[in-house]
């Protein structure tokens, strides 16, 4: 069997807590796993002068995936910077996953089962700014290429196939981003074409808002650019659990980086009422993304079985703490 070497980057707040419980499910899964651990965030600058050490960034190259917990970044430090988003643009991690799957939960809305493919490196982020006429007037490029479009639009359609799903629905606003959007969404009918089981259909995004609220059960796989990507995922995760459940993937061509969508939680930090689950489901996907189907499949029943019997932490309505959380889904395994 092939050994997979997992970089753990636990980060700061409640990230250590969360990774360190995701470790111990790994564990009980018994796979072929060797891991490596790097520093990264707040943490790691007050102690090493820098939120992103070359070490670290070492141990990523090295790693087949990497699992990430979340960092502090503060705002007014000069030349700061926000440690996973350097991290995500140093390993071109085009493209950020988030499944939205129900959960048997009041918070949850019931049989939702929808994958948000967002591009992650152009676009409005493309940081690319100025201000003119003495501070009153401010630009903001939003910049969308051929090849990034293309990237994301496969990535996008053979997920869909992996799914067995059917549709896949290209989110856009071509109608008065023409330039942009425009492109983004002729691109898509290219990459639709090759895909003759799949149905594509184009949504603008103002609509799609609405209807994800309206009649969230009819997408499967929802594809579109940065900016708007950022905005429909936050409001699609509250339909299904809200951030304590919420998992992510960041992928690139040659690594991968799994992340609880949440931050570090600074309020609950050291607690033990940090909710470990939205790390779990982030690692089953890192499980996918490693080839191994069948015990992410088992991670994600144990995950949905205790919260099912109501064994979860606070945010969630229990009163479990990271620990018991965590022992609740070992036991389900
Ligand atoms: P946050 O996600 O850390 O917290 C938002 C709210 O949700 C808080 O009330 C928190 O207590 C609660 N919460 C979050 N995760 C939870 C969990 N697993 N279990 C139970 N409750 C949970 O976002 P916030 O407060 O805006 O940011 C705090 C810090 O995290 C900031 O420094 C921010 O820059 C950073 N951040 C980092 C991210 C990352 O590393 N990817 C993402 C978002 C924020
Ligand atoms: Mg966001």
């Amino acid at each position: 069997m092939k050994r997979h070497h997992i970089c753990l980057l636990p980060g700061d707040g409640i990230g250590p807590e969360v990774v360190g419980q995701a470790r111990r499910v790994l564990d009980a899964l018994q796979l072929p796993l060797e891991y490596s651990q790097g520093e990264i965030g707040y943490g790691a600058y007050q102690k090493l002068g820098t939120p992103l050490p070359e070490e670290t960034l070492a141990a990523v190259s090295r790693a087949d995936a990497v699992l990430f917990g979340a960092v502090t970044t503060p705002p007014n430090i000069p030349g700061y910077f926000s440690a996973i988003i350097r991290l995500r643009q140093t390993f071109a991690l085009y493209a950020n996953v988030r499944p939205c799957r129900s959960i048997p939960h009041p918070s949850s809305r019931p049989q939702i089962n929808l994958v948000i493919v967002r591009e992650n490196t152009e676009d409005l982020y493309s940081g690319i700014e100025r201000v003119e006429e003495g501070g009153n007037r401010a630009i903001s490029e939003m910049i969308i290429t051929r090849q990034a479009s293309e990237k994301i639009l496969q990535k996008a359609f053979s997920l869909a196939r992996d799914l067995h799903f059917h549709k896949v629905t290209v989110v856009h606003k071509a109608n008065v981003l023409r330039a942009t959007c425009g492109l983004f969404l002729a691109v898509a009918q290219e990459v639709a074409a090759q895909y003759h089981d799949l149905e594509m259909q184009d949504m603008l995004v103002d609509t799609c808002a609405m209807e994800l609220i309206r009649d969230p059960g009819q997408f499967q796989v929802i594809v579109t650019t940065n900016l708007f990507g950022d905005i429909l995922s936050d409001e699609a995760s509250m339909l299904v659990g809200g951030l304590g459940v919420a998992c992510s993937g960041n992928i690139g061509e040659r690594t991968a980086i799994f992340e609880p969508v949440h931050g570090s939680a600074p309020k609950i930090a050291g607690q033990h009422k940090a909710n470990p689950l939205a790390t779990f489901l982030s690692t089953a996907m890192m499980l996918d993304f490693l080839g191994e189907p069948e015990p992410a499949r088992r991670l994600e029943r144990a995950v949905t079985e205790t919260i099912r019997l109501g064994q979860v932490t606070e945010d969630l309505g229990g009163h479990l703490t990271t620990e018991e959380a965590t022992s609740s889904v070992l036991e389900m395994l």
